[in-house]
């Protein structure tokens, strides 16, 4: 085995070397809760350091694909592989090294941040003199300021979300598991967060993160993967999937369902059409000729239109099953 470089050792022990192996691998993971099958013969790589989003709709899998990965769920069939360790095995050797934020804040209400911080501290075995350096260390990371001594129950949405991220941060974990972080923040808590994100991963933590928002994944994560109905259905790194699965531009109007057939018709498979509504979508490389198609469609009226670069939001939505009318 080779010695990293010196620079590397320096700016984290924790920095990615060519030879690590995926930090979660999953492999063949089925699970059931009676007939229902929630996932489906589930195969995923999460690589180590960066951030992988874990994408998809309501109900595909998300969650329970996490609670398998961090041993609170047992899969019906398959394996799951956390640091390399069988998470079934020795569910206690992966879960001292991670961290967890749930959908669901796990907060006790009645106490503050730095008690809630300082009882799950224990229940990590940190001794006194660490735990009281490692709170004074989220309080400031998380920029909870005074807020850290009030009981949470008097705090907002966007500040109790930061203290059960400080709370999945106190054992300084190598991989940190986020389940939707940012839903119901406002926009300048999300910026925020996003830049702690940004922080652990550039020390090196690796990242799960599931969010509903494209445009977040988009920014914030390296890889990601759509799931739909407890399936795989793609993954990549976000402008990978845009470009390779989609195309570069998208051209949005409004159409009644005979006037879209005749486009589709006319630029006979020249762009991807995807159907919502009265609202039709056409992906393609070059959003020239579609827009001359619409032109000529139209005669003399030209209706409202936008042309734009297609983003994750669009692989999303083709991909888990939005209506797709036409070539797809
Ligand atoms: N304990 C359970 N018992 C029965 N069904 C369950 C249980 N947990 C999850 N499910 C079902 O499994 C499916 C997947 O749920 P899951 O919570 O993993 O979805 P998700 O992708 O996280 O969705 P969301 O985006 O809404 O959070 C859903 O249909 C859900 O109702
Ligand atoms: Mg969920």
């Amino acid at each position: 085995m080779t010695t990293p470089p010196a620079e590397s050792i320096a700016a984290s022990d924790r920095t990615p070397r060519a030879d690590d192996s995926s930090v979660v691998e999953i492999r063949g993971v089925v699970k059931r809760f009676g007939a229902y099958t929630a996932v489906d013969a589930l195969d995923l790589d999460v690589p180590r350091g960066g951030c992988f989003g874990l994408l998809g709709p309501n109900g595909a899998g998300k969650t329970t694909s996490l609670r398998m990965i961090y041993g609170v769920t047992r899969p019906t069939a398959g394996t799951i592989r956390v640091f390399g360790i069988d998470i079934g095995a020795d569910p206690r050797a992966v879960r001292a090294r991670l961290g967890v934020t749930l959908q669901e804040n796990v907060l006790i209400e009645a106490l503050s941040a730095v008690e809630n911080l300082r009882i799950f501290g224990r229940y990590h075995r940190l001794p006194g003199a660490e735990l009281s350096r490692r709170i004074e260390e989220l309080v400031d990371f998380l920029e909870l300021g005074s807020h850290a001594r009030l009981p949470v129950r008097a705090l907002s949405g966007g500040l109790q979300r930061r203290i059960a991220i400080a709370m999945s941060l106190i054992n300084d974990p190598e991989l940190l598991i986020l389940d939707e972080p940012t839903t119901g923040l406002d926009p300048a808590v999300r910026l925020a967060l996003w830049s702690r994100i940004r922080d652990l991963r550039a020390r090196g933590t690796t990242v799960i993160v599931t969010t509903h928002y494209m445009d977040e994944a988009e920014r914030l994560c390296d890889r990601v993967a759509i799931m739909s109905a407890g399936r795989r259905v793609c993954e990549g790194a976000p402008r990978e999937l845009i470009e390779t699965r989609l195309a570069r531009e998208a051209v949005e109007l409004d159409c009644t369902r005979a006037e879209a057939v005749r486009l589709e018709a006319a630029l006979s498979g020249a762009a991807r059409p995807l159907r919502i509504g009265n609202r039709l979508t056409l992906y393609s490389d070059d959003s020239d000729p579609v827009v001359a198609a619409i032109h000529r469609l139209d005669g003399g009226e030209r209706r409202a239109l936008i042309v734009r670069p297609a983003n994750l939001e669009d692989v999303f939505l083709t991909a888990t099953g939005a209506k797709l009318e036409g070539g797809a």
